[in-house]
């Protein structure tokens, strides 16, 4: 979906960007190189080592490039101290990385073992095993169900409490297999039967919904008059929280929408890379006069 956002960002190419979650700094970068402007770019991220990658990566365009570590939710502390007032357009590619997935030491993932972290600000105190080890039932049975949208959040929630009663819950793999006990009459899935506990894990561990609302409402009072706001989300809790945001901001006038329906990969892209396929893209054009 580069090549929408390439399509759309290209009117401002002399303008300030703002790339709340620039990980390794794949889509600044195609913007740096294609755009032939002279935009800069504000690039933030929570995780640390996706900022060593990302300054790596876009050392050729370091004048034109400010990096910072800290949760998008704080965008308005960075722009305040650089002195921006304004940006011409803004992009959040929500969610989890491919490097942070296929690390299992940061614990997101049920493929391999490591510890039940999912933390992807490392300075944070709150690990997906603080969540499994020490919730009330009632809470955990909360982020089952709305995070993950499990069915059978009261029966894994069970297990959870039984199982660390005994012990420590400590490992992505006991977690993963506790949860696959329950699905025990289900054999013939197609997706793991941990995919949704892990998915409502990682959204409480790093507060992600919440944080998605608090830094889109601020953003847009950055962005200037037929500025853009791109917001990419892989599931349908995040794209939720877009839709329902850019159809107030446009019943207020504040925003127009480019997009009426979200745009997906197409079917190329999903087969170079099958994880794409449920990611969705809107795109709102900021009011020229409100
Ligand atoms: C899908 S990756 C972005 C990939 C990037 N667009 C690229 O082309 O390389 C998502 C990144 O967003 C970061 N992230 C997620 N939530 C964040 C938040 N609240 N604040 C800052 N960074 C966040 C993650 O740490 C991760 O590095």
């Amino acid at each position: 979906m580069v090549n929408e956002i390439i399509h759309h960002f290209k009117e401002k190419r002399n303008g300030v960007f703002l790339d709340c979650t620039i990980g390794n700094g794949g889509h600044t970068l195609k913007l740096l190189e294609t755009l032939n402007g002279q935009c800069s770019i504000v690039g933030l991220d929570q995780d640390a080592e996706a900022l060593t990658r990302a300054t790596d990566n876009l050392k050729l365009f370091q004048d034109r490039v400010v990096l910072r570590h800290i949760n998008f939710t704080s965008l308005d502390t960075v722009l305040d101290e650089l002195h921006i007032t304004h940006i011409d357009a803004c992009l959040f590619d929500i969610g989890v990385s491919m490097n942070q997935l296929y690390d299992a030491q940061r614990g997101f993932s049920f493929s391999g073992e490591g510890p039940l972290d999912m933390r992807m600000d490392a300075r944070s105190e709150t690990t997906a095993a603080t969540i499994v080890n020490t919730y009330r039932e009632e809470e955990l049975n909360r982020i089952l169900r709305e995070y993950g949208e499990e069915y059978r959040a009261r029966q894994i929630v069970r297990a959870i409490i039984k199982a660390r009663a005994q012990n420590v819950i400590s490992t992505t793999t006991e977690l993963a297999e506790l949860v696959k006990k329950v699905y025990r009459d289900k054999r013939h899935r197609r997706t793991h039967p941990a995919t949704k506990t892990f998915q409502a894990l990682r959204i409480a561990v790093n507060n992600e919904l919440d944080n998605l609302k608090n830094a889109l409402n601020k953003v847009v009072h950055y962005v200037t008059g037929d500025g853009l706001i791109c917001v990419i989300t892989f599931h349908s809790l995040e794209d939720r929280i877009v839709k329902q945001t850019f159809r107030a901001w446009a019943d207020e006038g504040i925003v127009s929408l480019l997009t009426k329906k979200p745009l997906q990969p197409s079917q190329e892209e999903m087969v170079r890379n099958p994880r794409a396929r449920s990611a969705k893209m809107r795109i709102a054009k900021r009011s020229l006069h409100r």
